[in-house]
């Protein structure tokens, strides 16, 4: 059959975003803007509730189909409760997009001297809560017998060099898992690893001796819109990306390549 243009619609679908409400330009508003784009139906989900609330009534006032709710997603009675109300609001769950990190709360400290507890606190949002949502989220998929999850990760990842950059690589390891135990359910289960974009959290994330390391590495511009990850997303969670799976997807302007 000849490809099609539809093949990048998403009418019909459900979505939930994880992590998209607390700061202002955030990757997390800019997925769920683009998955209301292509059609889908979205449940915007954050720590802050409100502020996913707003950004849902933003994406519902430009014509998109959207709720918000707070979750967190190291606590599994709240993640159920953000799967069931997505359940309930628009019938079912096919693409969930694990986008909820700590990133910019993080003071930085060398892996050897990160106190224990910090870095249990780390991998339970950055690790746990992924894998807690899309356990969660799997039975709804189960139901449509077919399913897409999208585990946003990081360039930081590549190599690991801090706790962030652990964490992140681990959730590649839960992507990479997920994707080889879920394939013949329909289910797909890939990442997206962006370089430094220019959401509020990037912006204080990036002091000027990473800047100007960017500076010097990236083939393309340093730094993303989080706009410029949209269509990577919509590749992922559409029938045109049915083929792809348990893979990382980088989209970062070329830093991977650094020497
Ligand atoms: N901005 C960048 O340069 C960049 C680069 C690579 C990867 N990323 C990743 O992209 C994602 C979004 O980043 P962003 O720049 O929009 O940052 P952001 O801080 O705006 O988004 C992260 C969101 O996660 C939420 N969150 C944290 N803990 C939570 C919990 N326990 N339960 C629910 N929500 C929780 C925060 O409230 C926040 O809204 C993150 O996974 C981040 O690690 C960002």
């Amino acid at each position: 059959m000849a490809f099609s243009l539809d093949a990048f619609s998403l009418k019909g679908k459900v979505a939930i975003v994880t992590g998209a409400g607390a700061r202002q330009r955030s990757i997390g508003a800019a997925y769920a803007g683009g998955l209301c784009a292509a059609g889908a139906s979205v449940l915007v989900a954050d720590l802050n509730g409100e502020g996913a609330k707003a950004v849902a009534k933003e994406l519902s006032e430009r014509g998109g189909k959207a709720i918000g709710t707070h979750v967190d997603i190291t606590d599994p009675a709240s993640v159920k409760r953000m799967v069931e109300a997505a359940n309930e609001a628009f019938g079912g769950i096919d693409i969930l997009v694990n986008n909820a990190a700590l990133m910019v709360e993080l003071s930085y400290k060398p892996v050897s001297a990160t106190p224990l507890d910090e870095w249990n606190r780390l991998m339970a949002v950055n690790v746990n809560g992924a894998l807690i949502c899309s356990q969660a989220a799997l039975p709804y998929m189960r139901k449509r017998g077919a399913g897409r999850i999208i585990n946003q990760v990081s360039g930081g990842a590549f190599p690991a060099t801090s706790g962030y950059g652990v964490s992140k690589l681990a959730l590649v390891g839960v992507t990479t898992a997920l994707a080889a135990e879920l394939g013949r359910e329909g289910i797909t289960v890939n990442a997206i690893a962006p370089g430094n974009v220019a959401s509020e959290a990037g912006k204080l994330s990036a002091p000027e001796p990473f800047m100007e390391m960017l500076r010097r590495t990236v083939a393309l511009r340093p730094t993303g819109e989080p706009d410029e990850l949209v269509g990577t997303l919509l590749l992922l969670a559409s029938p045109a990306g049915a083929w792809i799976t348990g893979q990382v997807i980088h989209v970062d302007g070329g830093w991977i390549l650094r020497p």
